[in-house]
């Protein structure tokens, strides 16, 4: 089969197309036609090797060579010990080692996929999963009227961050480069902020909730930017600032949390977002479309600095 392989850890240069033998399933696995597989950030960081913690698959190279987390596809064929799903139905999520979905297959548990909804794409089902799931579990709790700001908003997750907190009645602001600004507005950001000329984080007492996707600010300098009783909720960014917070917790006094959001991998996370999606709450920011023999190309858009919403590569 032809499969993405990324032999170390480096630029998109890293990456290449090549055959490989097709995987077989463990009784307890399913084989997937990959149809479409989406990019995150976390490919990015999978990439590169940094931040540390995304050398946990591997210290001096990928274990698993093949990247690529987030798909959807076809089942082939079962294992024995599977019951939920059987050859020919459509699948979609998150693989449970964040790696080998660019690929004409892949053999994976089914633990953590769902049914791609009826009429939905296998493009847009496989957009939704990682962002899907940070997006819904970092919207839990905003009401109406609460100010939310999301930094680094134009990637996969904040772009739906913004939309989910729209939804649930909040005036949200993003933050991004400024050529992201229009992008953001577009899916419903009330307010935008360019991170390379000024920080949100001289901001007093001014936000519910910050849902903070590129964190690397001290926990002494978010703080003071939340309203007393908010919550600031790290999802991504320097590995020091998220194990101290991870280990310590950070206490901010006027009911003000400084916390990690530990996004769990969920299949009822997944579905509970996907309804949001096709009933229409919430609308999947879609970057450029690559197909399979492309992928370093969309690694190379993936690091460079104007994709907006999500990468996705079709296969084969
Ligand atoms: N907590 C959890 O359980 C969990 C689970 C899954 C993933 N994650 C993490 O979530 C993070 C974000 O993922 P994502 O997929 O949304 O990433 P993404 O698609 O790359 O989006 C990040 C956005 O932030 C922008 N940006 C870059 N530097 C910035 C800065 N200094 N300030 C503000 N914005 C900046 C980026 O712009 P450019 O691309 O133009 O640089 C991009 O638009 C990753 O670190 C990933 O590991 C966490």
């Amino acid at each position: 089969m032809r499969a993405v392989i990324q032999d170390r850890y480096g630029t998109a240069e890293a990456i290449g197309v090549d055959d490989l033998p097709e995987p077989v399933p463990a009784d307890d696995e399913i084989l997937i036609e990959v149809k479409a597989v989406s990019l995150n950030g976390s490919d990015r960081e999978n990439l590169a090797g940094s931040p540390f913690y995304s050398r946990l698959g591997g210290l001096r190279r990928p274990r698993n060579p093949v990247p690529g987390s987030d798909v959807a596809g076809i089942v082939v064929s079962a294992g024995r010990s599977v019951t939920e799903y059987a050859k020919g139905d459509e699948v979609y999520g998150e693989l449970a080692g964040y790696r080998g979905g660019l690929a004409e297959y892949v053999a994976t548990s089914p633990r953590l996929l769902a049914r791609k909804p009826t009429g939905m794409s296998f493009m847009d089902a496989a957009a939704i999963p990682q962002a899907g799931c940070i997006a819904y579990r970092a919207t839990r709790g905003i009401g109406p009227g609460d100010r939310v700001l999301v930094n680094g908003a134009g990637g996969a997750g904040g772009s739906l961050v913004i939309g989910l907190a729209k939804h649930y009645g909040a005036t949200v602001t993003g933050v991004d480069r400024a050529a992201k600004a229009d992008h953001m507005r577009h899916i419903g950001a009330d307010d935008t902020i360019d991170f390379e000329t000024e920080d949100w984080a001289d901001h007093r007492d001014r936000y519910d909730r910050i849902v903070d996707l590129m964190g690397h600010r001290s926990p002494y300098r978010v703080h003071r930017a939340l309203r007393p009783g908010g919550q600031y909720l790290m999802v991504g960014g320097r590995t020091r600032i998220l194990l101290a917070l991870a280990a310590a917790g950070w206490s901010a006094g006027r009911g003000k949390t400084v916390k990690v959001l530990v996004v769990p991998q969920s299949r009822a996370d997944l579905e509970a977002v996907t309804a949001l999606v096709t009933e229409g709450v919430v609308t999947l920011a879609l970057d450029r479309t690559y197909s399979l023999e492309h992928a370093p190309a969309a690694f190379a858009r993936l690091a460079a600095e104007d994709h907006q919403g999500k990468i996705v590569v079709r296969v084969p």
